[in-house]
């Protein structure tokens, strides 16, 4: 076991562990029968809910490793990214297969009665080829046009999120109903969108090379005994 461990970093583990635990919560409420009275839509409701925060995370990498030069978070990137696609396919399985009994022309209605269903369908179309080409075998063989394909990412986070705010009753300008939620993740991508921002991405490198250097010269005085 403990050879097991020393293989993988506390980040690694950490990262694991999140990711399972909505799948593991879910088994267990099943198995002691503590779901919800409405257990389709709390497993709608959770594994959408898990896909969107392991998105933000993975686009949370970057950013995090220019502000404080945490490289291993880079990669972790993709794991986190496979993890949420993995979450949105089991959202959209249980929406044909549970939610609808896999009937196609009742799917292809609500499909085109409810916009917010459009909305989710494009984003989990266009996470399709980013998940496939995830690997670095598609990295070498795409080139350029890998990194291009993968900022894909920056157009499907707001989808989602419009997604999101587009399936809760409320209304986001009285802030009235289940809208503060989407709202949050609205906000936190927008940051991370702003971050991408080619000045904002050098001034935040800068920012975080000047502390470094701060930190280590402070570290490197020295110490002054005192009586
Ligand atoms: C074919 C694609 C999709 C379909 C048919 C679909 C379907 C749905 C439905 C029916 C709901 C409402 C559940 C309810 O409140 O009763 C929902 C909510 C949600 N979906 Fe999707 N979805 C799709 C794609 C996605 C994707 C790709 C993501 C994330 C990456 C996502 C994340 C969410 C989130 C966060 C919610 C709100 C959960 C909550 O109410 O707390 N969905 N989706």
């Amino acid at each position: 076991m403990k050879k097991f461990l020393s293989r993988y970093t506390p980040l690694q583990i950490a990262m694991h562990l999140y990711a399972w635990s909505t799948v593991a919560r879910l088994i267990l409420e099943f198995a002691t029968g503590t779901i919800s009275v409405n257990p389709i839509q709390e497993l709608e409701q959770r594994t959408g809910r898990q896909a969107i925060t392991l998105l933000v995370l993975s686009l949370a990498c970057s950013p995090l490793n220019a502000l404080f030069g945490w490289r291993e978070l880079l990669k972790r990137r993709r794991a986190l990214g496979l993890y949420a696609f993995m979450y949105a396919t089991i959202h959209v399985i249980i929406f044909v297969d549970l939610d609808y009994g896999l009937a196609l022309s009742q799917i292809v209605k609500t499909v085109l009665q409810k916009p917010y269903i459009i909305v989710g369908l494009t984003s989990f179309l266009l996470l399709i080829p980013l998940a496939l080409t995830s690997f670095d075998i598609w990295k070498k063989r795409l080139g350029k046009n890998w990194k291009r394909l993968h900022q894909l990412v920056y157009f499907i986070a707001p989808l989602v999120v419009l997604h999101y705010a587009w399936s809760k009753k409320g209304d986001i300008f009285t802030l009235q109903g289940d809208i503060i939620r989407p709202l949050i993740y609205g906000i936190v991508i927008l940051i991370l969108l702003t971050f991408r921002i080619p000045p904002i991405r050098r001034a935040l490198a800068s920012l975080s090379t000047r502390s470094l250097f701060l930190f280590n010269k402070k570290n490197q005085q020295p110490k002054v005994d005192t009586p």
